[in-house]
């Protein structure tokens, strides 16, 4: 099995754990930005590297009808047990068995930063795109690999090299869960140019901003730095 998804399998009760425990994850606070920058709709969407469903359930709360892609066993079967969507398919997402140009949304969330070989997966969520489609990827902020952030005084420092992709290993635990991430820190222009190379074309870049009122956005650093990026794209 490839290195990025058997890191996945090991790792899924934490990330479940993480995820699901109410306001601990990043993603709530920035999930309003989010649903604005996806907006109600409806039809077919698909979320590839889904893991246990969060993204998908806020795109069906939205109105779209969510295809899982997914190739964690457990974060499939997590997914479907909390009712996510209406389909789940176990597949890497270099080879997704869907037909091209089939989906009008596809969201690719906080999973390429996990994938060791960031192409095939670019050229795959490409190829299922309908052409005048919208393609949403989201990542951490390629700036923000490069800050180390301390959230007792809402103060950061920054060091390293931007310009190489390269791997990462952080295992941590934050108020009592443990996670370890792991995966390749890329400068933006690998995003853009794989995006390119796949046929793609960027439509707009996305700061999201946390949402004031989130109590994890309180004393956060991330207040004023950008920790995600969002990528919106078309093909022609
Ligand atoms: C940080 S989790 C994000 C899950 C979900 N998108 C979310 O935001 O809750 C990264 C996901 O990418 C998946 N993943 C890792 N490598 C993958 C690959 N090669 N193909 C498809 N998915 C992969 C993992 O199994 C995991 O579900």
């Amino acid at each position: 099995m490839q290195e990025d998804i058997a890191h996945w399998e090991r790792i899924a009760s934490d990330w479940i754990r993480w995820v699901r425990t109410p306001g601990h994850d990043a993603f709530w606070a920035y999930r309003p930005a989010f649903e604005a920058l996806i907006g109600a709709g409806t039809g077919p969407a698909l979320e590839i590297g889904a893991g246990e469903g969060r993204i998908a359930r806020v795109l069906g709360s939205l109105g779209y009808a969510v295809t899982l892609v997914e190739p964690v066993r457990a974060f499939l079967t997590a997914a479907q047990d909390s009712d996510s969507g209406v389909r789940y398919i176990q597949a890497p997402a270099h080879a997704i068995p869907l037909p091209d140009a089939s989906m009008p949304l596809v969201v690719l969330y906080n999973m390429l930063m996990d994938v060791d070989a960031l192409a095939p997966a670019m050229a795959e969520a490409v190829r299922l795109l309908t052409p005048g489609g919208r393609l949403i990827i989201g990542i951490i902020h390629p700036l923000a690999d490069l800050l180390t952030t301390h959230r007792d005084t809402g103060s950061w420092t920054a060091g390293g090299r931007y310009f190489d992709d390269r791997a990462f290993e952080n295992a941590l635990v934050r108020d009592g869960l443990a996670m370890h991430f792991r995966g390749r820190a890329r400068p933006l222009a690998a995003y853009t140019e794989a995006l390119i190379g796949a046929g793609g074309t960027l439509q707009r870049l996305v700061e999201p901003e946390p949402a004031a009122d989130d109590p994890w956005t309180q004393n956060s650093p991330w207040q004023g730095l950008p920790l995600f990026l969002w990528i919106e794209a078309s093909k022609a």
